[in-house]
């Protein structure tokens, strides 16, 4: 059971108020972790010395929040929840030079894949391989843009699955696509000898921006509509690139759409931008035909960025660049300067299961799997919360819930993450919506979690509308 320390002003009356403003602080910021048993109300009254009506309404007031769980025979704990969503400040529409970046929440995400289903037997077949086979000399420094064996197998893999326009030599391998959309920005910024503009889709993944922001971006927000970037809002805007998610808009789930594909090619044609293209989830694509990338039809104003983080695993860290050519080297000279490339061994072994088809066979097999838990996801939701309309599923890992007017997304994200769901709410005004992932949690679970979901918003609604007196009368 955790020991308190409370700050508490006697002086000025409101204690209950101020037990829960303490506790509610002291969960937020981590201090008091999720599942740390709190001491019984008698006891931690005892310790303030205050009467025990007063701690039981803090308590019974956080319960109703969310932020601690009572339970009878176990006492009250605080609850596992979401981490904080992004506050209204954090969305993408300020410069760089802002205070202490607080959007480093490691936590799970809801585009995260299912980590159990890593191919624990074809990746070890081919380390073994690799160790088995390569030459000495192969364990030196690399090329840091990466070793030609698998800039060479993904060149011809991107050009198969994605219909991307790719040479070895146009291939950089990274540290998954957050490393290689940074190296590009520092890259462009040395070539023009300041900071970039550098539009951003609005909403966007709050999680990249303070990376963006680290680049020494300027960063515009930029509309999303349901066909995705809004390119008419970026002829005013003065960027001088932007980051795009064409094959599944992050949070939205659009897929760009074909007159947006062409309108934003000729945008970067006629003002000489640079399109960074963020092909994060595209391997997933469930209903419709695949969609290419935008770097297939336009190799010299587009770059590609792309990794294994959703396919196999992000702890992976291995991901790639397809750049114009005096991009690509000057990509290549940004990673010799920084770090010296990626690790051999996973390089080499991930040619070696690109080449011999096991990342294929994997990716075939996940996409099955993954479609029928977006299915379950999807009825189970429309099942029983009717008010959540679900879009964007066409492709990916996440779906798009939005909220009817009386339900709140914030409110609905805390109860999901209860439920086992991951999820995060959309930060940016005028929606009301939320991400929730559906690769990590096996279909026959899904409609119970959302069951259970679809209760405990029910429950919170009727909480939040139970007179004080009768909430305070209970714990006495
Ligand atoms: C939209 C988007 N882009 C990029 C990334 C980062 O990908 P990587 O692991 O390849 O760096 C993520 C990770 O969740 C993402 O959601």
């Amino acid at each position: 059971m955790a020991d308190l320390h409370l700050n508490l002003d006697r002086s000025a009356g409101g204690l209950a108020a101020q037990i829960r403003r303490e506790l509610r602080e002291a969960i937020r910021s981590g201090r008091l972790a999720q599942a740390t048993r709190l001491p019984a109300t008698r006891e931690l009254a005892r310790d303030l010395g205050l009467s025990r009506g007063v701690v039981v309404e803090a308590y019974e007031q956080l319960v109703a929040e969310g932020l601690l769980e009572a339970r009878t025979g176990v006492g009250t704990r605080v609850a596992v929840v979401p981490r904080r969503p992004p506050s209204r400040e954090e969305e993408p529409d300020e410069g760089p030079d802002r205070g202490p970046e607080q959007m480093t929440d490691d936590g799970p995400r809801p585009t995260t894949p299912d980590l159990g289903a890593f191919p624990r037997q074809a990746w070890l077949g081919a380390l073994r391989h690799v160790l088995t086979t390569l030459p000495h000399e192969a364990f030196d420094y690399g090329d840091p843009g990466g070793v030609p064996a698998l800039r060479e197998e993904l060149a011809a893999y991107l050009r198969r699955v994605r219909a991307a326009d790719a040479t070895p030599d146009e291939v950089v391998i990274v540290a998954g696509v957050a490393q290689g959309v940074s190296l590009v920005m520092h890259a462009l910024a040395a070539a023009r000898g300041g900071p970039v503009v550098l539009a951003v889709e609005n909403p966007s993944s709050v999680r990249q921006l303070p990376l963006l922001r680290r680049t020494g971006a300027r960063i515009v927000p930029v509309p999303v509509d349901e066909e995705g970037i809004v390119v008419a809002a970026l002829a005013g805007s003065g960027a001088q690139a932007v980051l795009v998610t064409p094959a599944h808009q992050y949070p939205t789930g659009v897929v760009l759409s074909p007159g947006r594909r062409a309108e934003l090619i000729d945008w970067a044609t006629r003002t000489g931008a640079v399109v960074v293209e963020d092909d994060y989830d595209a391997e997933f694509r469930f209903d419709r035909d695949p969609v290419g990338c935008l770097q297939g039809l336009a190799p010299d104003r587009v770059v590609l960025a792309g990794s294994v983080s959703k396919a196999m695993a992000p702890g992976l860290r291995l991901g790639w660049i397809v750049a114009p050519p005096p991009l690509a080297v000057a990509v290549r000279t940004a990673r010799a300067e920084l770090d010296l490339g990626s690790p051999v061994v996973d390089q080499y072994a991930l040619a070696h299961l690109i080449g011999t088809g096991g990342y294929d066979r994997h990716l075939r097999r996940m996409r099955r799997e993954y479609r029928i838990r977006r299915d379950a996801l999807a009825l189970a939701l429309a099942e029983h919360l009717p008010g959540v309309e679900v879009r964007g599923i066409s492709a990916g890992l996440h779906l798009y819930a939005e909220c009817g007017g009386n339900v709140d997304a914030e409110e609905l994200a805390v109860a999901a993450g209860r439920a086992g769901l991951s999820v995060e709410p959309v930060s940016a005004p005028g929606r009301n919506a939320l991400v929730i992932g559906f690769a990590r949690l096996p279909a026959h679970r899904v409609a119970a979690a959302v069951r259970d979901m679809a209760r405990d918003m029910a429950r919170d609604m009727a909480s939040l509308t139970r007179p004080p007196r009768s909430r305070r009368g209970r714990g006495r």
